[in-house]
């Protein structure tokens, strides 16, 4: 097998292309190891190519597992393949037109191939442009929404056997896929997804996600716990506990307990003391000093939240209905600060959303410069249809504005990124190794607990390993460390308190 399967190679051109989009600040991305990949040979081969954000990674995870159980075979080759499952995304235009370009080339190929291929939409962008995709344009043989990816072998056969496309995009307000344990067909053996609540409720005035993934629900505890342990049997060190809204999750136990975000998180770090914990994405309104405790208490559970503020002005925010003002989200920021101190911050920023006033744009730019995050993803708001933007709001910002504006932010972050990093110099972190650079063999990378990049030279470490690594050198995307030793959490976490 190709150790870089096409999957990687698509996530990667994704990741630079998120990254081209925020410019350099995310190029610590493309630093990531190349990851070995599960194949196996059924009846026929499937191959999935996954676009979007880490819910579809992890979602193409339980499509895997699926099939693998209908009897299907995985593979990374799509030369091989006959069956090519495209996982989509919505979230924004150019989002929207990759997978378009995509499935062209895929027809294209098809139609060169001597032998049959099926083409399959999957994910956000199944429900709505199923009539587009199916009949106008002819473009597919299966549309499969979200919700419906158990059906996905019944829907094969039938596609196969009427020689007509196959449709399921029904939503549903309790499939959490529970029960399945996920292939892992793209990872490093290292970190891991685990998916906790499917869906989102907030209706945010700018976003397609509520309406492709249907309403909010959580998966039982047990069954989240149970993956977790399976996974530290199987040799991982890292999940990263996800959901749209993660930390709106809440779950009445079977003994009739009610069970929050920060109680899930806390048990979840008791599943072992080697394994790491991150989780994304947390919606500022459910950030509750409950959850910043258990940062604080846990020494496995990261040091680093990923809290979208979107917006610096409460103005705007009010019209993004992300129902926090400016200044509770700074108050949320000190409320972190002090309860976990060093703790790392990222966020994501939306520039030239509808009606946004010079003046709002700057309060953005202060917001970034008094929050001094670490790390951010922005973007050019980008209308959604269906969106409560879409139907009540002008989407009134010039474009060459919006570019502007979203490039003042891009160079503050960047900025920001290099003085945060630059403090780094001389300090030490436990990086958890997730394999060789993408520069060079020779050397190794892997994330600090704040979750920053680090590349330090080879010597005898493995991916894996706790290493206690001193900082030399930084950019704003990347670390460059001295390893001191291999390490373990329960070391760490008991060397700082001593110290
Ligand atoms: N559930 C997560 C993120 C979902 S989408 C959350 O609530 O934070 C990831 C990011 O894409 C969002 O945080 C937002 O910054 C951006 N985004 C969503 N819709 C967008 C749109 N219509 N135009 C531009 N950016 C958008
Ligand atoms: Fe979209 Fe808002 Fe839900 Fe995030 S919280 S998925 S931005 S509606
Ligand atoms: Fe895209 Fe769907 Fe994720 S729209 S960002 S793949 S939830």
């Amino acid at each position: 097998m190709e150790p870089i399967q096409d999957i990687n190679i698509l996530d990667t051109e994704l990741r630079r292309e998120r990254a081209q989009e925020n410019d350099a600040i995310n190029t610590d991305d493309l630093d990531r190891p190349k990851m070995a990949g599960h194949e196996t040979t059924g009846a026929r081969q499937v191959y999935i190519e996954t676009y979007g954000c880490q819910m579809n990674v992890s979602d193409s995870e339980i499509v895997a597992s699926v099939l693998e159980n209908g009897g299907y075979g995985l593979t990374h080759d799509v030369e091989e393949a006959d069956v090519a499952l495209i996982n989509t995304c919505a979230i924004r235009e150019n989002a929207e037109q990759k997978v378009r370009r995509r499935l062209d080339m895929l027809r294209a190929k098809k139609r060169k191939r001597d032998r049959p291929m099926m083409i399959g939409v999957l994910g956000c962008m199944a429900e709505r442009l199923r009539e587009k995709l199916l009949e106008q344009e002819k473009r597919v043989d299966l549309v499969v929404g979200p919700d419906a990816y158990r059906d996905l072998p019944r829907l094969l056969h039938e596609a196969d056997t009427s020689g007509q496309a196959a449709v399921n995009v029904q939503l549903s307000k309790e499939e959490t896929y529970a029960d399945l344990s996920p292939v892992r067909y793209d990872s490093n053996g290292i970190s891991a997804f685990v998916s906790i609540m499917r869906g989102c409720d907030n209706m945010c005035a700018f976003c397609v996600v509520p309406f492709t993934r249907g309403r909010e629900r959580s998966r039982p505890v047990s069954t989240i716990l149970r993956e977790c342990q399976e996974l530290v049997d199987q040799g991982y060190k890292e999940v990263t506990v996800l959901g749209q809204n993660v930390n709106s999750y809440h779950y009445t136990d079977d003994d009739g307990t009610d069970v929050s975000f920060a109680e899930l998180l806390d048990r979840i770090s008791q599943v072992s003391p080697e394994l790491r914990i991150r989780y994304s994405t947390s919606h500022p309104k459910d950030c509750s000093d409950e959850l910043l405790k258990v940062h604080a208490k846990r020494h496995n559970v990261c040091n680093y939240i990923h809290l979208p503020v979107q917006h610096g002005n409460t103005e705007v925010l009010d019209r993004m209905r992300r129902t926090y003002s400016r200044e509770q989200y700074l108050d949320l920021v000190d409320r972190a600060k002090a309860l976990c101190p060093g703790i790392s911050l990222s966020t994501d920023i939306i520039a030239g959303f509808c009606g946004e006033t010079e003046a709002q744009h700057q309060d953005t730019l202060s917001l970034m410069r008094e929050v001094e995050y670490d790390h951010a993803y922005m973007f050019k708001y980008s209308e959604r249809p269906d969106t409560y933007a879409a139907r009540k709001l002008e989407d009134d910002v010039p474009e060459d504005v919006k570019q502007r504006r979203l490039e003042e932010i891009i160079t503050l972050q960047r900025s920001i990124s290099e003085v945060r990093n630059a403090n780094e110099i001389g300090r030490q972190h436990t990086v958890l190794v997730e394999g060789p650079s993408k520069k060079s063999d020779a050397q190794l990378c892997g994330r600090t607990d704040t979750n920053k990049m680090v590349v330090f030279d080879r010597e005898d470490y493995e991916k894996g390993d706790y290493v206690n690594v001193r900082i030399v050198d930084a950019t704003s995307a990347t670390l460059m460390g001295e390893a001191l030793g291999r390490t373990t959490l329960q070391e760490e976490a008991e060397r700082l308190v001593v110290g």
